[in-house]
């Protein structure tokens, strides 16, 4: 039986883990997001605060839903306050150290029944578990940017994770009105497994055929009806995260297809990391 989840830890609240905060908490979970400093979780419950209230202006959500929903989220700086927690979602930096670090600590503050669930996107979900004592606990619960927006969430069985795990964390995306994808943990999963090269067949694309970065996305919305065009959806990922996955795909896979086209490492080089940064292939006011 899949144990019932109230409570929802959230380690990392970047982009990707203040958008899985912000589902959780209008999915009617109690939510608790842990960041480094008080200044970055403050940043993070703002930007939550905004688009909720965005909502409210557009009539999507009642004022008391939104002020109901806000009221279910609390930030930390203390891991130790996620004690509590029934599943915990690691959304930290996507480097093997620090989070199989996080894990060893989640497993020491957490109780033995809780799961515990990595947003890696191309990293080994089994080489994080596998940091644990516990590592049929384990899940990878991949989300996609933005996450209150992308219905599909990945559910990655690792190696040792059991079926009651999996299964808790199925519960739980359908709590959150997500479309969950199972799979097995296998580089880039479904999605980036399938996307990652295809950006990057589309970076060579524009030197190849020498078009601008407008004329492509225009080519990819109007010709393959994608909802935004490549350099567009590379902006809004961050160049220096695409170039990060896409390097730990081609160390796993060794196609070269997977590793990241010259342009792309030097935009990341150069700070040109799309929306965040107010450059990248496009410039943001
Ligand atoms: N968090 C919460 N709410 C957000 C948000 C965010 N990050 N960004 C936008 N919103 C809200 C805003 O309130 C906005 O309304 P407003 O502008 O009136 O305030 C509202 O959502 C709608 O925004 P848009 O008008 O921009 O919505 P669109 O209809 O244009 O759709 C989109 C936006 C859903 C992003 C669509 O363009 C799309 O589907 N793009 C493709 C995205 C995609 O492919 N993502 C996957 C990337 S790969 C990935 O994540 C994998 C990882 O491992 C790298």
């Amino acid at each position: 039986m899949a144990s019932a989840v109230q409570r929802i830890g959230v380690v990392g609240l970047g982009a990707m883990g203040a958008g899985i905060a912000q589902v959780g908490i209008e999915a009617g979970f109690e939510v608790v997001g842990r960041e480094v400093t008080a200044d970055l979780a403050d940043a993070a419950s703002g930007r939550i605060g905004h688009f909720l209230a965005r909502k409210v202006e557009k009539g999507q959500q009642t004022q008391d839903e939104s002020k109901a929903a806000l009221g279910r989220l609390s930030t930390t700086t203390d891991l130790a306050d996620l004690a509590t927690c029934d599943l915990v979602i690691e959304a930290i930096v996507e480097e093997l150290g620090p989070k199989r670090a996080l894990f060893v600590e989640l497993e020491r503050i957490c109780d033995a029944e809780a799961v515990l669930a990595t947003n890696t996107s191309a990293l080994s979900v089994t080489e994080i578990a596998a940091a644990t004592t516990r590592p049929d606990r384990v899940v990878g619960l991949h989300f996609f940017n933005p996450a209150p927006l992308m219905p599909l969430v990945e559910v990655v069985r690792a190696e040792l994770t059991s079926d009651e795990a999996v299964a808790t964390a199925l519960g739980v995306v359908e709590r959150f009105g997500k479309v969950a994808v199972p799979c097995h943990d296998t580089p880039g999963f479904v999605v980036n497994r399938v996307l990652i090269p295809l950006l990057n067949d589309c970076v060579r694309v524009l030197d190849e055929s020498r078009v601008e970065p407008q004329a492509l996305d225009l080519a990819m919305t109007s010709g393959a009806a994608w909802p935004m065009g490549p350099c567009a959806l590379l902006d809004l990922v961050g160049i220096d995260v695409h170039v990060h996955a896409s390097e730990a795909l081609y160390g796993r896979l060794r196609e070269p297809r997977m590793a990241p086209p010259p342009r792309l490492v030097a935009m990341r080089d150069a700070g040109l990391l799309g929306r965040k940064a107010g450059r990248g292939f496009y410039s943001y006011g």
